[in-house]
């Protein structure tokens, strides 16, 4: 086999077989092929697709590139849930703890944070203490233990997506299906879950801007899924304003607190029941959908969820307290107001923006190696539809570096649109497929 034919075919809209994708894939991560030829069959890619079968095989070349995580040691159907990435987007943090408290279980290494989008391992690291890097067998006795284990990606994990993910970050052939499709289940995969629930975005704030490529992204993953014999179900939801109100990690920990208290009400909310709901039905616990969400719901308000959360933060080496004393987690020096510009109803907002205003007070990362700063973000006051009066804040920022201030809430402010009709509510869920 040889790379330059593999390569002519698919410049040619031929299907690849499964043998070639895999020479490919194996060749790269071993160095024999180059940066160059990859290029090459990634731009191939980029426009000419992949059918499902190519693809499927793809994630399994790429999943088997590296170590596959053997999670046999856990007895119960394990349950991997995946967020496509977006802001104020807390969901992973309560709803490990809460599914796990209704006899789920929840196994998941997560990311850090990417351009304006957070990142669950960036959050955790806000409680004090806490420590992503667990061995893997520690992640199993803390799974075994509490039902629910939220850490880093091993570095082992998938490596050829690393490797690729890498490359087409600088030759733009990030944003086609198959190759995000590939990328995402590829490390899902070798996670060693039993079932994978995702959850897709679509919107100003996501990768997909529009429903109908959030739905084809994600009817490929379940695809996948199915190929590799591992049940996978997708939801297709709304991210064209923060689902929650807090943007910033420590913060984000708050509001998950706040709403493993029962103290919340909201999107957010709304969105980690029924990602909980899907996983208890994932996980064989409850027959129906309706019964999972009695159960749910009575544990966001009779303490179980919280005391979860508790139990998961002081077995990965954080300090427990936190969930009931916030002011434990690290607090920004200043807290400044953004106040609308002039009066009306709320539009629209710029999501990607108002997570980037974030990362420019020290929230995210704009080179790889940036430090971020736990304390900082800000706390939206308002949602699409709310009145608002010209003066009124429509967030609270929190601040420790005041380099950018003016120019992170100029931002934000420019982000948020404000006009005088009120506009129609999109639905949260716009469909769940799988
Ligand atoms: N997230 C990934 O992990 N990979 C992609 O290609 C896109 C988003
Ligand atoms: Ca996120």
């Amino acid at each position: 086999m040889r790379i330059p034919d593999i390569i002519h075919k698919k410049q040619h809209k031929q299907a690849l077989t499964a043998s070639e994708i895999a020479y490919f894939i194996d060749g790269y991560t071993a160095g024999t092929v180059g940066d160059d030829q990859a290029a090459a069959l990634c731009m191939a890619i980029w426009f000419n697709g992949m059918d499902n079968r190519e693809t499927a095989d793809l994630t399994m070349a790429m999943a088997r590139s590296g170590d596959q995580v053997d999670l046999s040691g856990i007895e119960g159907i394990k349950v991997d849930k995946h967020s496509s990435g977006g802001v104020a987007d807390t969901t992973t943090i309560a709803v490990g703890p809460l599914a796990a408290a209704c006899g789920g279980l929840l196994v998941k290494m997560s990311g850090r944070g990417l351009g304006h989008s957070g990142g669950t391992l960036d959050k955790l690291e806000s409680i004090p203490g806490y420590n992503v890097h667990q061995k893997m067998e520690d992640f199993i006795r803390i799974v075994n233990t509490c039902g629910v284990s939220i850490i880093g990606q091993t570095a082992t994990l998938a490596p050829a997506d690393k490797k690729l993910y890498a490359l087409r970050d600088v030759t733009s052939t990030v944003d086609t299906m198959p190759l995000i499709a590939s990328s995402i289940m590829s490390k899902k995969l070798a996670a060693g879950s039993d079932r994978i629930l995702l959850d897709v975005k679509w919107g100003n704030g996501a990768f997909m801007p529009t429903v109908p490529q959030a739905v084809e992204l994600a009817r490929i993953m379940v695809e996948i899924g199915k190929h590799a014999g591992k049940p996978t179900r997708a939801l297709v939801t709304d991210m064209n304003q923060p689902l929650g109100n807090a943007v910033g990690n420590a913060l984000e920990v708050i509001e998950a607190v706040k709403i493993l208290r029962g103290e919340a009400e909201g999107d957010l909310k709304e969105l980690i029941i029924t990602l909980t709901v899907e996983i208890l039905v994932m996980g064989e616990i409850y027959d129906t959908p309706e019964d999972a969400r009695v159960r749910v719901v009575q544990a966001l308000h009779d303490g179980s969820a919280l005391r979860k959360l508790e139990q998961m933060i002081e077995l990965h080496g954080g300090d427990p307290a936190v969930c009931n004393d916030l002011s434990l987690l690290p607090q920004a020096g200043r807290v400044v107001a953004a106040v609308a510009e002039s009066s009306g109803y709320i539009i629209g907002m710029e999501t990607g923006s108002i997570g980037l205003s974030t990362v420019m007070l020290g929230a995210g990362r704009e080179r790889k190696d940036d430090a971020v700063d736990p304390a900082v973000g800000l706390w939206m006051k308002k949602r699409i539809g709310d009145y608002v009066e010209k003066g009124e804040p429509l967030a609270e920022f929190h601040i420790n570096d005041t380099r950018n201030e003016q120019e992170a809430i100029e931002l934000f402010l420019r982000a948020v649109h404000i006009g005088s009709e009120k506009p129609e509510k999109k639905p949260l869920i716009a469909e769940i497929i799988g």
